[in-house]
């Protein structure tokens, strides 16, 4: 499955290293073009790519990890979705005033699903810091819990599978309606935990 990879800052960058780690072939980008990212990729390894927003949206499986308030123009004149997967790994709470976005009352994953229409969202990877999502996910002697939500089961299945492949144990919090909301920040009672799993 191809993976594409929109955003390339703090979580954007920690999720590149999670699979350059796993050998997982990925396409990063972000605003300024490729160029700027030669550098990250030619760190990374031969797994991770830098391209154009463009190219990383057209992958089977794309991240989107762009500040809250960059994200629809991020997300605009972008190819057709057509039930591709698309994580979103966003809090709607940015610096630097840290002031929640207001979403009506919907949770944030419903509110960036109408930013990409089509796709299938799967809420994930958007509860730790940095430095969890690009760390060894056995550091702590067990796997490092990785939540996802999502309405498509389908979707759900293949984000569950590439985040064990990464290392990590996920686990599946349902809909984007509840499970999204459990873990939204702020608000949800799980982001900021590092939860491990002991087999
Ligand atoms: N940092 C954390 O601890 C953390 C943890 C979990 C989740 N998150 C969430 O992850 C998301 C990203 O946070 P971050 O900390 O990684 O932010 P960041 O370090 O500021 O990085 C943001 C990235 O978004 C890119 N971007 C902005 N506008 C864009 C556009 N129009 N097209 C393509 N790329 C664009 C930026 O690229 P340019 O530099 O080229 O503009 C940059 O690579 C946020 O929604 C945040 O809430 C953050």
């Amino acid at each position: 499955m191809s993976i594409g990879i929109i955003g390339a800052g703090s979580i954007g960058g920690a999720v590149a290293r999670a699979l350059a780690r796993a050998r997982i072939r990925a396409v990063i980008s972000n605003s300024q073009g490729p160029a700027s990212l030669q550098a990250l990729a030619d760190e990374l390894g031969p797994s991770i790519t830098a391209g154009t927003r463009e190219e990383a949206a057209r992958a089977e499986l794309v991240f989107v990890v762009v500040n809250w308030s960059k994200l629809p123009s991020a997300l605009k004149g972008l190819p057709p979705w057509n039930g591709r997967i698309v994580i979103d790994a966003n809090n709607p709470i940015e610096a630097p005033l840290f002031r929640p976005a207001d979403l009506g009352g919907r949770a944030s994953s419903e509110v960036f699903a109408e930013w990409v229409p089509g796709a299938r969202v799967v809420k994930a990877f958007n509860h730790l810091p940095p430095a969890l999502v690009a760390g060894d996910p056995r550091a702590e002697g067990g796997r490092r819990v990785l939540f996802y939500s999502g309405d498509d089961r389908h979707a759900k299945a293949k984000v569950g599978e590439i985040i064990e492949r990464l290392g990590f144990f996920g686990l599946d919090l349902g809909s984007l309606a509840i499970g999204g909301r459990l873990v939204q920040f702020p608000g949800g009672p799980l982001p900021t935990h590092n939860f491990v799993r002991f087999d």
